[in-house]
């Protein structure tokens, strides 16, 4: 019979059977399914689990502090987090178009994730020999079911390596269904935050500024997000709605009042969405009250905001992102 308790034991025992005394990595991306994959492993092997966390510096506010404190306090695991919101920022300055902007992320992503593996190589020796991917049972069945390996290549970036490595993969998580992986992520005393995180996508917030990604309009959109965030939480939505992604149009300016000045500040849109699955949607009916507040707070608190406006366009033919 199906019971969280159940599951975990046997994917403990999986994992202890799969990996024996050697070692893994486990890259987190801050979602739910990276944490359980992880926390499942950590809880079976303990140190022998490295996890890899990259800060591509395009997260929502707390959303680092929650990776490095409370999934390190929850679970105990080792943690490398590499620091790259620099090398992110200069690699998408000047650049506004979307597809490009997530090409560049994710390129970008790949080659500070490969030269984190490489680093626990060289420190922890030929033992790494595992990866551990937070594989869903959707996933698996849209890929046609093969499990395998992951390659990288040294690229002779650091000594003493083989220049082709092969990691076997493994994948706690392919028979469950999100929420599942939900369940089992609270029966290993993962963080509600992180269980119960909505969807955000892996280019973060470098795909929800209309326009060039800058630090200074990251900071500000990050504070927006939270404000928002806080609310729909405070409001008791968060079941409600899929997700709701905040989205600075930083290419355009409006005319605004405020004190006794005129302002020409940007429009933050919110994008409250019911879905299903993602491939298709519809805008949530917030209650009034909430999105007043929202908007209140908003231009109140952030700087250089003047306008807040509710995306109304259901999917298709809107998408849920605006990038
Ligand atoms: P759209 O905007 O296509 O989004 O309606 C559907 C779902 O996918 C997420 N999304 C992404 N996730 N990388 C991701 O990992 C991406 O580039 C990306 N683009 C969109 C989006 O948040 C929504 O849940």
């Amino acid at each position: 019979n199906w019971t969280t308790t159940n599951v975990v034991e046997e994917q403990v025992a999986l994992i202890r059977e799969q990996v024996g005394d050697k070692r893994a990595i486990c890259g987190l991306s801050g979602g739910v399914d990276s944490a359980v994959a992880a926390a499942l492993v950590q809880k079976a092997i303990g140190s022998q689990l490295t996890c890899v966390y990259v800060d591509h510096g395009l997260m929502r506010k707390g959303e680092t502090e929650q990776v490095e404190k409370d999934f390190v306090a929850a679970t105990g695991a080792k943690l490398k987090v590499v620091d790259a919101e620099k090398r992110f920022l200069d690699a998408l300055a000047g650049v506004s178009d979307p597809e490009e902007k997530r090409k560049i992320i994710g390129r970008e992503f790949i080659r500070v994730f490969e030269q984190a593996q490489l680093e626990i190589l060289q420190e922890e020796g030929p033992e790494v020999a595992f990866l551990v991917q937070g594989t869903l049972y959707p996933d698996v069945v849209e890929s046609g079911g093969g499990t395998g390996t992951a390659n990288i290549k040294s690229h002779h970036n650091v000594g003493g390596l083989p220049d082709d490595i092969e990691f076997q993969l493994v994948e706690p998580l392919r028979q469950l269904f999100k929420d599942e992986v939900r369940m089992v992520g609270q029966e290993l005393g993962l963080p509600e935050e992180i269980v119960q995180r909505q969807p955000f996508p892996g280019p973060g917030l470098g795909i929800r500024i209309v326009g060039e990604v800058t630090k200074d309009r990251l900071d500000l959109l990050r504070d927006a997000d939270a404000i928002a965030r806080e609310e729909l939480t405070a409001a008791g939505l968060d079941r409600d709605i899929w997700q709701c992604p905040v989205v600075l149009l930083a290419d355009v300016r409006s005319v605004g009042v405020q004190g006794d000045g005129r302002t020409y500040g940007h429009p933050i849109v919110l994008r409250p969405v019911s879905s299903e699955d993602a491939m298709t949607a519809d805008w949530s009916r917030l209650p009034y009250e909430t999105l007043a507040k929202i908007s209140t707070r908003i231009t109140n608190e952030v700087a250089d905001v003047n306008r807040v406006v509710l995306d109304v366009t259901s999917k298709p033919p809107g998408t849920i992102e605006w990038e």
